[in-house]
């Protein structure tokens, strides 16, 4: 296992603390984001007919690990982490289901260690939200997957109208396609994603 430090110890510190609770809310009867992220991530890359077992997928605000759990038990194996927080990580540790643990925020910069083109997926369930993922990131996630790979995000869908910056995710999503960068295969609004709200989930595929 290997873990990537960041420099950004303040949020880190302040995120560590509240991971515990975080962690307790975000229950899997109330909370289907993982499973939701999870069954879409897996359909795609059936589709695609790629190993299960031999692509690797990075998990940005991994969290505690819920969408590895939920990937490993449908036959993926080569799963990363990212994640700011040390305690979450440090709960993700003991799930047994990561390779590498790399602890960063994720931002419209390339993200320390993470080469071009690296992975064939990245998946992000509940890692947008208030302060947490900005819009530019999203370029990151494209930086980091191979042509061809795919961005599967997972979010609530009421974030898009209430969450400040998130009007432009939509508008950044689309001018992204417009570029080129990326192609938009689903756009799912789904009932009950977390304590009865519905979920959004986004599948992309690099170009
Ligand atoms: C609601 S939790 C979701 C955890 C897990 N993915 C799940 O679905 O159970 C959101 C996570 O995003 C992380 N996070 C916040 N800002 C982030 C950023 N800019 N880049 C990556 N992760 C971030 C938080 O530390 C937290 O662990």
């Amino acid at each position: 296992m290997n873990t990537v430090e960041n420099s950004q110890s303040v949020s880190v510190k302040s995120m560590s603390v509240k991971s515990a609770s975080v962690s307790k809310d975000l229950n899997p009867e109330s909370y289907l984001g993982p499973k939701m992220a999870a069954e879409a991530l897996t359909s795609y890359v059936e589709r695609s007919g790629w190993s299960k077992g031999k692509i690797r997928v990075l998990d940005v605000g991994a969290g505690t690990g819920f969408v590895a759990i939920q990937l490993a038990n449908r036959g993926f194996k080569r799963m990363d982490a990212l994640d700011p927080s040390e305690g979450m990580l440090e709960k993700a540790k003991t799930r047994g289901v990561y390779e590498n643990f790399i602890q960063e925020f994720l931002t419209p910069d390339p993200t320390p260690g993470i080469a071009n083109d690296t992975y064939d997926a990245v998946v992000s369930s509940g890692g947008m939200g208030e302060g947490h993922i900005p819009c530019g990131a999203l370029r990151e996630m494209v930086r980091v997957v191979k042509p061809g790979g795919l961005v599967v995000i997972a979010m609530r869908e009421e974030y898009l109208r209430c969450t400040s910056g998130y009007e432009n995710l939509e508008p950044t999503m689309a001018a992204m396609e417009n570029e080129e960068l990326w192609e938009r295969l689903e756009r799912s609004v789904l009932p009950g994603y977390c304590y009865h709200k519905d979920g959004l989930v986004y599948v992309f595929r690099k170009k």
